[in-house]
C-alpha cells in the first residue's frame, strides 16, 4: 500500500545519504523480523546485491542481533564463526537493533571494506538514527 511504499522510500533515502556521507560505510541495508517467522528478511539498502534476502535467526551477525537484542560490531569480518560472507571485499560490519515499543523489530546493517572503522561514536550515532526511525514506523 502507499503508507509502506512511502516508509521503505524513506529508508532508501536513509541508506543512500549514509552510505554517501561516510566514506567507511559501503554496504547499508535494512533487515525486518518476518511476521512471527523467526527469519528476517531483506528490506531497503544500497551497496551490491546481496543473495542473502532471508536470514534465520540466530545466522549470521544480522541473526545473532535479531536474538540478542544487543549492537553487534564486528572489526575484522575473517574472525567470525557465525558470520554470512556477502561480498569478498567486506573487512568489518556494525549492526544495531532497531526497537518498536521495546521489541526488537529489525535492523541497520552496515559493511565496511575498511578493517576495524567503527568506533562508539559509530554505535551512538546509528542508534541515533535507529530511534528516529523506530518513531517513524510507530
Ligand atoms: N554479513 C551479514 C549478512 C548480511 S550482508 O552483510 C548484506 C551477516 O553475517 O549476518
Amino acid at each position: 500500500n502507499q503508507l509502506e511504499a512511502s516508509v521503505d522510500e524513506r529508508l532508501l533515502q536513509i541508506c543512500k545519504l549514509l552510505e554517501s556521507e561516510i566514506d567507511y560505510y559501503n554496504w547499508v541495508g535494512f533487515y525486518f523480523r518476518n511476521g512471527d517467522k523467526e527469519e528476517l528478511v531483506l528490506g531497503p539498502y544500497v551497496g551490491e546485491a546481496t543473495d542473502h534476502t532471508t536470514i534465520p535467526f540466530g545466522k549470521g551477525i544480522c541473526g545473532q542481533v535479531a536474538v540478542s537484542n544487543q549492537n553487534f560490531v564486528v572489526p575484522d569480518v575473517s574472525a567470525q564463526d557465525n558470520y554470512i560472507a556477502c561480498s569478498i571485499t567486506v573487512k568489518a560490519e556494525i549492526v544495531i537493533p532497531i526497537f518498536v515499543n521495546g521489541e526488537n523489530i529489525g535492523q541497520i546493517d552496515i559493511d565496511s571494506n575498511t578493517p576495524n572503522p567503527f568506533t562508539k561514536d559509530d554505535e551512538r550515532f546509528l542508534e541515533f538514527v535507529c530511534g528516529k526511525i523506530s518513531s517513524m514506523l510507530f
